[in-house]
Formats: structure tokens, sequence, C-alpha cells
């Protein structure tokens, strides 16, 4: 788990922080005076990869049980298990990846106990999220058909922590095998006689912590050993193109324990030879702003509103010192940087079950989304994955439940908007941010990514983190006219708006659409909002 403070030293530096690539940001910008953008179609640069739209699927909570899994004999409407309403909400979203089991649960989870006949699995415990029943009713098999259903890819985390290389090396014996091993073998009889395919292997989680409590060069004998026995055996994944990707345990955060934690990893790996590599080194950073957490994810006032967007763009503060590092032995990129868990942490809702991280989802967090999302769009050469914390019932969720009832919440609306984004040229912008301030806080009015789709479409987000001034934003590309601008924006009455079960369409997208202006295309975005927008 990530302990971490804010000073007043940092927040200085994130203000630094925030002029990154394409984007121009002035202290001075007139209260109310309008916004423009240009767009640079003819510098499209790389690729936004689908995979930081991943999510992150741990056995914590109602994350799991209740929230993806009831069992086939629920009167919630399921399949095989696993409720519909959940996964019709997902397959929306395009969810390229999922990281499963965990997280902490991870090193603690035996794989063997989550197979075969479900009412003959072991009853385990769950020490890290409340202590209470594993059931091991949602295993191996029940993830991949969740996958299957959702039209996702593993990533799977395997244990490090209290595992052997043996137990991890024949788990994917066991899911990746054409051939007639004993454990293929038992893979058929358990449903599934053809080889899965795991897209990502995830060497242990937080090493450094609740994985182990290991020093950097400790888990790096970790890593060699797991790099090298944990093969993966699928037939179509052996074409380099296909291959499983296997990341590395990285940092927590900025400052010096983390900085020599990945100059430990990227260095070994700089000098690595043929019988172990890595393909990604994962970071871990939540939007906390001091621990424990303590902001509320409801019924709170503006200064918390200002003061947690504040601490998110730390972000990108945190990507470019790590990605300093992985440069000096990596030039190249070819080791990806994997935020694996972000999101917000905010202090669980009262009432609710201690370890269980049951948060609400504010307009705020749809916010916290984009920008992170922004974030990683204008590193996309070496963030080529993120996971956010996490799925459904558990920290920043895109979907919450309860009982039979379900709610789509103002994350999961801006991860549909920015489905376009997934593969997509990332396209530099420029602008003049401006300011909004609230008392001691001061931010960028707004921010704004663009990229051109798969199918060539251009599409720029804009958010306005000013709670009560609309933004008259003018569009312009360069060399050609914008001649229209249609899409959804997402706000909401308040700041802390919600989506409820009895309410769940306060915070919702509306159409919105520009009118032409000279050679561009003007768009009012409202106060504390994000717009998705086609540019043509
Ligand atoms: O997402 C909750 C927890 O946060 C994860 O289990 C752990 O990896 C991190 O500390």
């Amino acid at each position: 788990m990530i302990r971490r403070s804010v000073t007043a030293f940092l927040v200085v530096l994130v203000l630094a922080g925030l002029t990154t690539t394409g984007v121009t940001e002035s202290q001075t910008a007139t209260p109310g005076k309008g916004v423009e953008i240009l767009v640079d179609v003819n510098a499209a640069g790389g690729k936004i990869n689908r995979n930081i739209f991943g999510q992150f699927a741990e056995h914590l909570g109602t994350g799991i049980y209740e929230g993806v899994w009831v069992g086939p004999d629920s009167k919630i409407p399921n399949t095989r298990g696993i409720r519909n309403d959940v996964v019709t909400a997902l397959k929306a979203l395009k969810v390229p990846n999922v990281r499963w089991p965990g997280g902490c649960f991870a090193d603690e989870y035996h794989w063997r106990k989550g197979i075969g006949p479900v009412n003959a699995r072991t009853l385990t415990l769950n020490p890290n999220w409340g202590g209470v029943i594993e059931p091991n009713s949602f295993g191996t098999h029940e993830f991949m058909d969740f996958l299957e259903q959702i039209g996702s890819e593993a990533f799977l985390s395997v244990n490090v922590g209290s595992g052997t290389p043996q137990e991890a090396a024949e788990w994917l014996e066991y899911l990746t095998t054409n051939q007639p091993t004993t454990l293929a073998k038992e893979r058929a009889a358990n449903g599934h006689p053809t080889p899965y395919k795991i897209a990502y292997l995830g060497i242990g989680n937080e090493s450094w912590d609740c994985g182990g409590n290991m020093t950097p060069e400790y888990y790096l004998r970790q890593l060699t050993i797991y790099s090298r026995f944990v093969r993966n055996f699928n037939p179509d994944q052996q074409d380099p193109s296909r291959r499983m990707l296997r990341i590395a345990v990285g940092p927590g955060g900025d400052g010096p324990r983390w900085t020599a934690w990945t100059d430990v990893i990227m260095k070994a790996w700089q000098q690595h030879t043929w019988s172990w590599d890595m393909e990604g080194l994962s970071l871990h950073n939540y939007t906390v702003v001091r621990w424990p957490p303590a902001y509320k994810s409801v019924g709170f006032a503006e200064k918390e509103y200002a003061e947690i967007l504040k601490s998110t763009l730390e972000m990108d503060g945190i990507i470019k010192t790590h990605s300093a590092i992985m440069d000096k032995y990596d030039p190249e990129k070819k080791i990806a940087l994997v935020v694996d868990e972000w999101g917000a942490w905010y202090a669980q809702l009262p009432g609710t079950k201690p370890g269980f991280l049951a948060q609400q989802n504010s307009l705020r967090d749809a916010l916290l989304a984009a920008l992170n999302l922004n974030i990683f769009a204008r590193h996309a050469e070496r963030v080529r994955m993120a996971n956010i914390a996490q799925m459904v019932n558990v920290l920043q969720a895109m979907i919450l439940t309860e009982k039979e009832k379900m709610v789509l919440t103002p994350t999961y609306h801006v991860f549909r908007m920015y489905v376009p984004f997934q593969d997509a040229t990332f396209v530099p912008v420029s602008f003049e941010a401006g300011q909004y301030a609230h008392e001691d806080v001061t931010l960028p009015r707004v921010d704004a990514v663009a990229a051109k789709d798969t199918g060539g479409a251009l599409w720029l987000a804009v958010t306005n983190l000013d709670p009560t001034r609309p933004a008259d934003v003018v569009v312009r590309m360069t060399g050609l006219s914008a001649k229209s601008a249609t899409g959804e924006t997402l706000t909401a009455p308040a700041v802390d708006s919600v989506n409820t079960f009895a309410a769940p369409k306060t915070v919702e997208p509306r159409p919105i659409s520009g009118q032409v202006q000279g050679n561009g295309v003007m768009i009012t975005v409202p106060p504390k909002s994000v717009t998705v927008v086609s540019v043509k």
C-alpha cells in the first residue's frame, strides 16, 4: 500500500510540471477569457496504446464477489455465474485488459485452490482485505470466462511473496500448453481443452511492501528467476509480436526510495543476458493527498475538489522522473512503463466493512480520470499500459452494485467517452491553459489532448477544471479549416454530484456541438466538465 504525503514543495513542483509536451500554460490568463486550442494535425506522433484504458479487479471487498461473480444459482441475471448487467456495461468500454487477482491479494493467492468443482473448493482467508473468507469460487476458469464475455485480455499477477517459481510456472503451463501434459489434461477436465491466451504477466505486486517487503536487489533476484521459469507455451503466442509481456514490480511514487528502485531494475535489465528478460516496469501512484486516506468521496467542498485535482496532476512529474531513469538504460523505449494501479483513494464510506475500500464516485473523479488519461496519452511512447483501481465497487470504480442494482459512475462515462482514443495516434495541441484558483490552490483552468482514431477521424478531449466558469474553446487545425465539432460533455450540478441507485443519471454525458468561427470551431464547455468531440 502506498504511503505518501504532499509537501508544499511538491505542490510547487507539480505546478511547474504542468507544462507538458505541446501544452503551454499561461499564469496570467484573464478570467472568463476564451481558450484557443491549436491542433497540429501534421505533427501526429506515437500511438496511444489501448492498454492505458486497462482495469484492475482484485479479490477485495465486493469487487469480485457481488460485483462480478454472483454464482450460477443467483436470482441476479448471470451467465455461468457472472453478472450480465456488469458484462454489458463493461463491453461498451472495450476494456483492453484486466489485472487479476491482485494487488496485495495476489501475493497470497494459490491458484490450485480456485480450480475444479466449485462446491469442493477450499475456503481460505483474505487477510489483507477485512480478513473475510475467500470462497475461491471465482478462480482461473471463471476469470478467463469473464474476460471472454467482456472481450478483454488477461493480465495475471503471479504470487512472488508467498508462492514459488514452481507454483507460478505450473499455473502458466496449466493455462497455456497445448501438449497433453497432466496439467493440460486437468485443464481439459475442468472444461477448457484448448490453451488460454495470457497476454500480460505481472511478476509480483508491490514487492517492496505487501508483496514481501523486499529490497530492490532481493526483488531483482526473484524477477530474474520468475521471468526465466514462468513460461507461456501457447503456440499462438510464440511469435514475438504476440508474446506474453512480463511486467516487473516498479516504484510506488517518487523520491529517493523509488528512483533507487527503478534504477536497480533498469540497470540490471540493461545488462541482462539471454536467460531472463522483462517487457514492462510497473508504477503505482494513487491520488490520496496524505496517508491514511481521509478525504471524503462525497459531500466535500470546493477546497477538497481543488486539492485532489492538484494532487492527481503529480502523476505527470512522477512519470517524467521514472521515464528519465528508464531513458538512461533503455533509450529505445523497449520497456513500457505500466501504471498498473492509479486512481483516487478516499476514506471508506461510513458504515461499510473495514478493509473493503468502498467509496462513492463523483464528478470530481470524472475530471481526475480525464486528467490522468491525458497525462498517459502525452507519455504514449513510454506509458503503454495502465490499470485504474479498481473495476467494480472498490476505490475509483467504473460500476457500483448493490444486490440486483447497478449504477454507472462518472468515471465510467469518461472511459466510455474516451474509447476513440484507444490505439489512436497522438496529435499535439497547444493552448494557454489559464488559471483556476481557489484559496491557496492554483490549477490550470483547462486541459486538452487530441488524437486521430484508427479510421482517421480527429478527436479532441477538453477538461474544464473551473467549477464556475464555462470556457469558450476555439479549435483551430494547422493548415485546415475546422467546420464542425460534435460529441458529448459530462458535467453535473456540483463538483461532488454522484450517481446513486435512486438517482443513477445525475452525472451523465449529454450531446454538445460547436459553431464555425472563422477558420475554427467554437465550443462552449461547461464549468467542471469533460468534453470529447470529433472535429471535422
Ligand atoms: O488497490 C488496493 C491496493 O493498493 C492493492 O492491493 C495494492 O497493490 C495497493 O497498495
